[in-house]
Parts: structure tokens; C-alpha cells; sequence
């Protein structure tokens, strides 16, 4: 599995049940994994509680539901229920916990679910989960004691004291952030299945769908964008939101590889297949059994493996490296790439039946600068809060209105990933609020304006010798473009006056 149990430490220690979860810093940083840490996290709360499943629910504000986030439950997907029904609804109701010691007995508990999952209930202990302003936003409950006993006051007061240890870890995740703001803002409804990705602009939302639906099939996904924008982050938001997600996710990154270790790292190989290889190995395909392959930089697969690859896509079956055995996986293939794949078919270097077996779902991310003003401003405030707890920053730092300014102006030609660095550097650097000057960008924007009239001659960057005054107006064009010609803004940047600019505009030639 991919590494976010690494990350984590649950020490459930028998002798002290409340101690399973603990680090709370696990949780952040991993949220692509977040559905399969809350998995994890039910499992073993239940195994504490020596309980035989657990769930967890979560309200839906818009609805007026509770809805299983993580629930031991292979039978089906996600229970909803409305505040108030059953169990785990009269929790979240009222605030209180409840404590069934024999589900048979008892009229609160609703057999309807039982009925849908196919389980029996015996007996089963729900507690609220509360913010930090005590509001109830979730419950969290356990079935059936194991050896058919009840739960009792000291399990009450365990069970209480994780979900206080479960809401505080869960509060500091983006899936919280997003039930709340669901709640200010019922039209829009809480992309469950998007932690970490931020992101609310059009063709962000349009993403989000199609990827919620092509997640639950097996089509082959090929996901293309430029650099920096994302394109991993969502082959990981696919497999999480498929039924794969409690199975591996492993990565072949063909830019990181010789071309000549590919098909060994794909395929894996038997022994004496080469010098050295002593031992039959395990490909990525055979390793990822079960879940997803992510083939990222597809564009640099060599041709003859393009094959092989190929084969995969429609048989699911290949030969080790050297091995005639034909090996079958169940694996879903997504993959990745910033190059024009159709124009390398053209040249032919890829080949052209692989490249219409991919593309079943074609996913085109957007650059940076054009997800509009809000989603970039929603994602530096994203990763300033992030880069505060990375760092152990104290305190948040304020983003000043102008080094968003900045931000805005800027063209971001690496996408989020250059936000991302330029974020945590200035987060380090800056003392309590970040400034413009705090924001390792370029340089140009950043010269003040010399004066014009100081015919100097000076070392432009591309080694020509210029004119201090065509420096300048170079200067000012590549910040005009940038403030995608808003007078205001590039004066803004350029920190001159309006009028100032107005007029040497015209004294440039740049307008009349
Ligand atoms: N919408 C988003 N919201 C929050 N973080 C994002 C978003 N998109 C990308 N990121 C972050 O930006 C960084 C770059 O993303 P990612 O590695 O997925 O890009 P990529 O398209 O694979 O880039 P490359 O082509 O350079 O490999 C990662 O740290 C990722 O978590
Ligand atoms: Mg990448």
C-alpha cells in the first residue's frame, strides 16, 4: 500500500483503548488517502472496542442526513440516514450517546439497515462526534460485542473518549472544511470524494464529475495536463473513489526509468532472464493485483513495450521478462502524461491502437491561470495552511492584498506545484504576513521602474545590451500581459501610479 500508514502512527494498545489514534498528524498530508485512512482508523477503533464492525457517519448538512463515510461494510456502499432515524440518527439529534445491549429488545434500533447489509445486529454503542464549538457533525458507533456480550458504561466512556480524539483529527482534514461549507452553501453539494483537491472553478467542477463517474467503472483513464497541474493527485482520486481503494496503488513513472528497465519494472521477470537476475520477480502489474496501475510520463513508454502494454489493456495477461508463463492480473490502468500523445502517433512514436485504448476517459487538466482568480486565491490560502503545520509555523501568516495581487498577475507556467513552493517559501520567510517580496518570483516583475530619461545601457537577462528605457518598456509590457492588460493592476504591480503608466504608455508607443 501506498504510504500513508507509514506516516501514521495507530498504537492500540489493549490495556488502553483510547490510544488508537494518536497522531493526529498522520492525517494531514495524506488526505488523497483519507477514505482508505478512515477505513483503517474504523477497523481498528472496533478491534479496541472489541466490537465486531464500526461506522462512522457524518452529517450532510444540505440534506439533513447522516451518510457512512467509512463503515466495515463490504455489502454495500454508503448507508444514508435521516437525522433523527435509527440509531445513529437520534445521536446526531440529540447529542446524547446511546447504548443498545440487545438490538432484538429494543425499538430505537431501525431493523431496515440489517435488512440491506444482510447483518445481524446484537448490540451496538454510538457516540456523537462534537467540533470545537460542541456542535454535533457526526457519529461514530460500534456493532455487536464480540462473544455476544453488551457494551457497558466504562465502553461508553472509551467510545467517547476516541470519537473526542477522531473529531479533532478530523476537523483539520479539507473533508471538514467542505461539510461546513456545504452547509452555508446548500446549492452546491459536498464533493465527498475530493480531499485535498481544491478547487471550485468551472472546469475544476466539471473534473470532479466526470471523475466520479469514470472512478466506479474500470475504463482506463488517461489524465493530461501541463506540468504541475494535478494530473497525479487525481490518478490517486480515481482509485480512492473506486473499489479498488483498499487495494495497492502503485506508481511506474517511465521518465524516472532507462527505457531498457521498463518492461522489467511493468512486467517483472524470471530467473536467468538476464545477467543477475537470480531470482523471479514481481512486476508493478502483479503487484498492484487487485488495484490500480498509475503509468505516469506514458509519452516516454518505449515502443516495444508499447505492446506489451497493450495486451494488458485488452487481455489483462503478459509474460514476466524471459518467462513464457502467461500471468493474469486484475488491475486498473490510469495514466499520465504532458506530452501530445496524438501528435506522437502522427510521428510515429506511440502507437496508435494503444493510444485509443487508453484515452477511454480523457481527462484535460487546466493550467493554473486558467482556473480564474478564486480557485488560485482558494488554493495559496490551502497551501499556506498546510505549509503552516509542515513547518510548525506557530502562527498562520496573513496573506497581504498585495502579494495576492502578485499571485493574481502571476502566469505560473509550473501550475500548482510552483504555487505550492513559492507558498511554503514564503510561508518560512515571511514574519506573520506574507508580502510581495516574501514571493520567490521571477525578478523582472519585481525591478522598480527606473527612470527613463537615464539613457543607461544595461545587460538584459538574454545577454543583449539595452537601453535602460527599453528595459523598461519591456518591463512594463510583460507586467501589462500579466495583469492581462488591467491598467489598474499592472500600476498596482509595477508599484507607480495610474496616471503614471497612462503616460509612459504613450511615451512608449503603447498607447495612444
Ligand atoms: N487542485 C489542487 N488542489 C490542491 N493541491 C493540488 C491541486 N493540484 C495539484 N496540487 C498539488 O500540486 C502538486 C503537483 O501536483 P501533481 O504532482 O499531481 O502534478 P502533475 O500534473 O503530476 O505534475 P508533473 O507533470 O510535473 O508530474 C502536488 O503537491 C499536488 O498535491
Ligand atoms: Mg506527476
Amino acid at each position: 500500500m501506498d504510504s500513508f500508514l507509514a506516516g501514521l502512527t495507530m498504537t492500540a494498545k489493549p490495556d488502553d483503548p483510547s490510544s488508537v489514534l494518536l497522531s493526529v498528524g498522520g492525517l494531514v498530508g495524506q488526505e488523497v488517502n483519507l477514505d482508505a485512512f478512515l477505513h483503517q482508523l474504523v477497523d481498528r477503533i472496533a478491534a479496541s472496542m472489541q466490537a465486531d464492525r464500526g461506522t462512522l457517519y457524518l452529517i450532510d448538512y444540505p440534506r439533513g442526513e447522516l451518510f457512512s463515510r467509512a463503515a466495515h461494510l463490504p455489502e454495500i456502499k454508503q448507508i444514508r440516514l435521516k437525522i433523527g432515524q435509527g440509531v445513529a440518527g437520534a445521536v446526531a439529534a440529540n447529542g446524547a450517546p446511546v447504548n443498545i445491549p440487545s438490538a432484538r429488545d429494543e425499538s430505537r434500533f431501525n431493523p431496515d439497515i440489517d435488512k440491506m447489509t444482510g447483518y445481524r445486529t446484537t448490540s451496538l454503542l454510538a457516540v456523537p462526534l462534537r467540533d470545537g464549538a460542541g456542535e454535533v457533525f457526526g457519529v461514530l458507533q460500534v456493532l455487536n460485542r464480540l462473544g455476544g456480550g453488551r457494551f457497558d458504561a466504562e465502553d461508553e466512556q472509551r467510545l467517547s473518549a476516541i470519537a473526542a480524539q477522531v473529531s479533532q483529527a478530523l476537523q483539520a482534514t479539507s473533508l471538514y472544511t467542505e461539510l461546513k461549507r456545504a452547509r452555508a452553501r446548500p446549492e452546491q453539494p459536498v464533493g465527498y470524494f475530493f480531499n485535498k483537491v481544491i478547487g471550485e472553478s468551472a472546469p475544476m467542477k466539471a473534473i470532479y464529475k466526470v471523475v466520479q463517474k469514470a472512478a466506479q467503472t474500470d475504463a482506463t483513464v488517461l489524465l493530461r495536463g501541463e506540468s504541475g497541474t494535478g494530473k497525479e493527485l487525481f490518478a490517486r482520486a480515481v482509485h480512492v473513489n473506486s473499489r479498488r481503494r483498499d487495494k495497492p496503488f502503485v506508481k511506474v513513472d517511465c521518465a524516472a526509468l532507462p527505457g531498457s528497465l521498463i518492461e522489467n519494472e511493468l512486467f517483472g521477470h524470471e530467473r536467468g532472464a538476464f545477467t543477475g537476475a537470480e531470482q523471479r520477480q514481481m512486476g508493478k502489474f502483479e503487484v498492484a493485483n487487485g488495484g490500480t496501475v498509475f503509468i505516469d510520463e506514458l509519452g516516454e513508454l518505449p515502443l516495444p513495450v508499447q505492446g506489451k502494454l497493450l495486451r494488458v489493456l485488452q487481455d489483462r495477461e503478459f509474460e514476466r521478462v524471459g518467462g513464457t508463463q502467461t500471468v493474469q492480473v486484475d488491475v486498473r490502468i490510469v495514466a499520465a502524461t504532458h506530452r501530445d500523445l496524438a501528435q506522437m502517433v502522427r510521428e510515429g512514436k506511440f502507437r496508435e491502437d494503444l493510444y485509443y485504448r487508453i484515452k477511454v476517459v480523457e481527462l484535460v487538466l487546466p493550467a493554473l491561470r486558467d482556473r480564474g482568480p478564486e480557485d488560485l486565491e482558494r488554493i495559496a490560502r490551502h497551501f499556506i495552511a498546510t505549509a503552516t503545520k509542515k513547518h510548525h509555523v506557530e502562527r498562520e501568516p496573513k496573506l497581504s492584498t498585495a502579494a495576492l495581487d502578485r499571485l493574481k498577475a502571476y502566469h505560473w507556467p509550473g501550475n500548482v506545484r510552483e504555487l505550492e513552493n513559492c507558498i511554503e517559501s514564503a510561508v518560512v520567510l515571511c514574519d506573520g504576513e506574507i508580502l510581495p517580496e516574501h514571493l520567490p518570483l521571477p525578478e523582472t516583475s519585481r525591478l522598480p521602474p527606473p527612470a527613463p530619461e537615464l539613457a543607461m545601457k544595461v545587460a538584459a537577462p538574454t545577454g543583449e545590451v539595452l537601453e535602460l528605457a527599453e528595459v523598461e518598456r519591456r518591463h512594463i509590457l510583460s507586467v501589462l500581459e500579466r495583469a492581462q492588460g488591467n491598467r489598474t493592476q499592472a500600476a498596482k504591480l509595477l508599484g507607480i501610479g495610474r496616471n503614471t503608466l497612462g503616460r509612459k504608455l504613450k511615451e512608449y508607443g503603447l498607447a495612444e
